[in-house]
């Protein structure tokens, strides 16, 4: 029987284009050969122009936790004093990998559907002895906020001691404004399943100069996620251990995709799609987690209505096709989350749309899905780029 066409809207991973999903079902190659150093080049240095940096992009196998691990054992020992700005779950991961490895964490917490202020954090770094790293998230996953990164960063490094600044990239990179050497990042991470489109599998760290001098002394336990043993591979176009070389060849397409349409146009895309979906959400009378000015272009967040239960809700919008992710931690039950991020275009998020208000009406909400719809073409429209040429 043929599985149903499904309209995956989980913030990751992503539908595939049809080209990404024909690029990972070939014969396998060598991976000490010479076409995998081309392939794995290739990528690495479209990442690197995609993120805006000269540095080094590594890719190793693994999922964007390993990569968060990765950001941690590399540059830092235990002991060392960690601010982690937490603004959901995915900054509390961040933070607990550190002290799983023995740094001395200080959570930040930020009011999980809130970004974090700059000055505040400004504020709190100034008054407290210097730390060596401090820890952001991009783009919050589980509430659908994306923090002010820039100015963040930018904090970090007026205070004392200019401690290192490693990103959370995993959810925004690729999809929404961002400028790694611009902004002075040390060390970004991100992951092949989210704006990249590709399959879950490659881990992604992008490394600046001052993380590989913190590389050098940082004394954290790590083998598998050594990365100067992986950069040393890297030269010779290989990876350290046996990588997904299938996923790769599913990424290089995104990639090239996304080089293709250009960066400011990626993120003009994502942002129209958003600034859509969050029209069509609001005219099902769902009430938006994120305030606006911290909406994430790549996931939306919105609260259940009252009185409405998840588990028979989501079942009956899976049984249509449509596969959205609810909430984690404390608010499991409590709201919803659609993913518009690597390949998006508006048509099947407007089915998406459409579909959740068909579902809330048979759950006896009063709602108008074609009226969610036309809202939502307006605001794209109204947002869409010039077209070139
Ligand atoms: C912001 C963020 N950080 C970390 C992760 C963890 O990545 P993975 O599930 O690939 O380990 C995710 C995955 O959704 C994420 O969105």
């Amino acid at each position: 029987m043929p599985a149903m066409e499904q309209n995956l809207r989980v913030p990751g991973p992503t539908p595939l284009p049809r080209e990404a999903l024909e690029a990972q079902s070939v014969p396998m190659i060598d991976h000490r050969g010479t076409e995998f150093g081309e392939l794995l080049r290739e990528i690495s240095a479209g990442l690197a122009e995609l993120i805006g940096t000269r540095g080094e992009v590594l890719l190793l196998t693994g999922s964007g936790s390993g990569a968060l691990e990765a950001a941690v054992v590399n540059t830092l020992s235990p002991g060392d004093r960690v601010l982690a700005v937490t603004i959901g779950s995915f900054g509390d991961r961040f933070a607990k990998i550190a002290s799983a490895f023995g740094a001395e964490v200080e959570r930040f917490e930020i009011p999980w559907g809130e970004a974090a202020d700059p000055q505040a954090i400004a504020q709190h770094l100034a008054t407290n002895p210097a730390y060596r790293a401090v820890l952001l998230t991009h783009n919050e996953t589980s509430t659908g906020v994306t923090n002010p990164l820039r100015e963040l960063v930018e904090a970090v490094h007026n205070a004392p001691g200019d401690p290192l600044v490693l990103v959370d990239g995993i959810s925004g990179l690729g999809a929404m404004p961002f400028e790694m050497d611009a902004w002075a990042i040390d060390m970004v991470v991100s992951a092949s399943q989210k704006a990249w489109m590709g399959s879950p599998g490659i881990a992604i760290a992008a490394l600046g100069e001052r993380a590989w001098t913190a590389n050098e002394s940082a004394r954290m336990p790590r083998a598998y996620w050594d990365l100067a043993e992986a950069r040393k591979w890297a030269e010779k176009g290989q990876t350290p251990w046996t990588p997904a070389v299938s996923v790769l060849f599913g990424l290089r397409v995104g990639v090239r995709r996304l080089l293709d349409e250009g960066r400011e146009q990626t993120w003009a895309r994502h942002a129209a799609i958003a600034a859509a979906v969050h029209a069509g959400l609001e005219a099902l009378d769902l009430r938006l987690v994120a305030a606006p000015g911290d909406r994430s272009s790549t996931v939306t967040a919105a609260w259940l209505p009252d009185g409405l239960e998840w588990a028979p809700f989501n079942a009956a919008m899976r049984a249509k096709g449509l596969i959205v992710a609810g909430g984690q931690g404390a608010w499991a039950g409590r709201i919803l989350r659609f993913g518009h991020m690597g390949g998006v275009g508006i048509d099947e998020m407007m089915d998406a749309v459409r579909t959740m208000g068909e579902t809330l009406a048979e759950h006896g909400r009063q709602t108008d899905p074609p009226a969610a719809v036309r809202a939502m073409r307006e605001v794209f429209e109204a947002r869409q780029p010039a077209p070139v040429g």
